[in-house]
């Protein structure tokens, strides 16, 4: 018997220290928060997706009264990037988030496991890492890869 231990890479950042494309993303991102259909929970979130053509692809939470049948922010703006660009590559996304009381929230926003689940489907199709931007109100975390989101994910690989 041996312990094996996953570690995750997360490198924390101001969003003066992110490169300018970068931060565009973000930007992107926090503004597609007020295009969230969100009123039920409230909670408002974006995300921008950046493609290897050079297109930045955007989406948000929408949610519906029959309660499951809504989507999150990154599976919105993932789907919409791979049913508009099909030959594209993930290359970056990022997301941001805007809670209840109407602010950017205080830690990075996480995805939810469905979501990473998702998106580790794009980055294996692009072959290459997709990076994870989380942003917070001031400051970022920034993940290497999808993969590193989600640690023992289902594959049939
Ligand atoms: N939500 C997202 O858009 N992304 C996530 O990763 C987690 C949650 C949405 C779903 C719902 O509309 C609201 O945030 C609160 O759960």
């Amino acid at each position: 018997m041996k312990e094996l231990t996953i570690t995750t890479p997360i490198i924390e950042a101001t969003l003066d220290e992110l490169s300018a494309e970068d931060r565009a993303l973000v930007e992107e991102a926090r503004r597609q928060t007020a295009t969230s259909y969100a009123p039920y929970r409230r909670f408002h979130v974006g995300a921008a997706i950046r493609l290897d053509n050079g297109e930045i692809v955007a989406g948000s939470n929408q949610e519906n009264a029959a309660f499951p049948s809504g989507l999150c922010a990154e599976r919105t703006a993932a789907f919409y990037a791979h049913a508009r660009y099909p030959e594209a590559k993930f290359e970056t996304i990022a997301i941001a988030a805007v809670g209840t009381d109407g602010l950017e929230l205080r830690d990075p926003i996480a995805p939810c496991g469905a979501c990473r689940q998702s998106l580790l489907e794009y980055e294996t199709l692009a072959t290459h890492d997709v990076r994870v931007i989380l942003t917070a109100r001031d400051r970022v975390f920034i993940l290497p890869s999808v993969r590193s989101t989600l640690p023992l994910a289902f594959s049939e690989f």
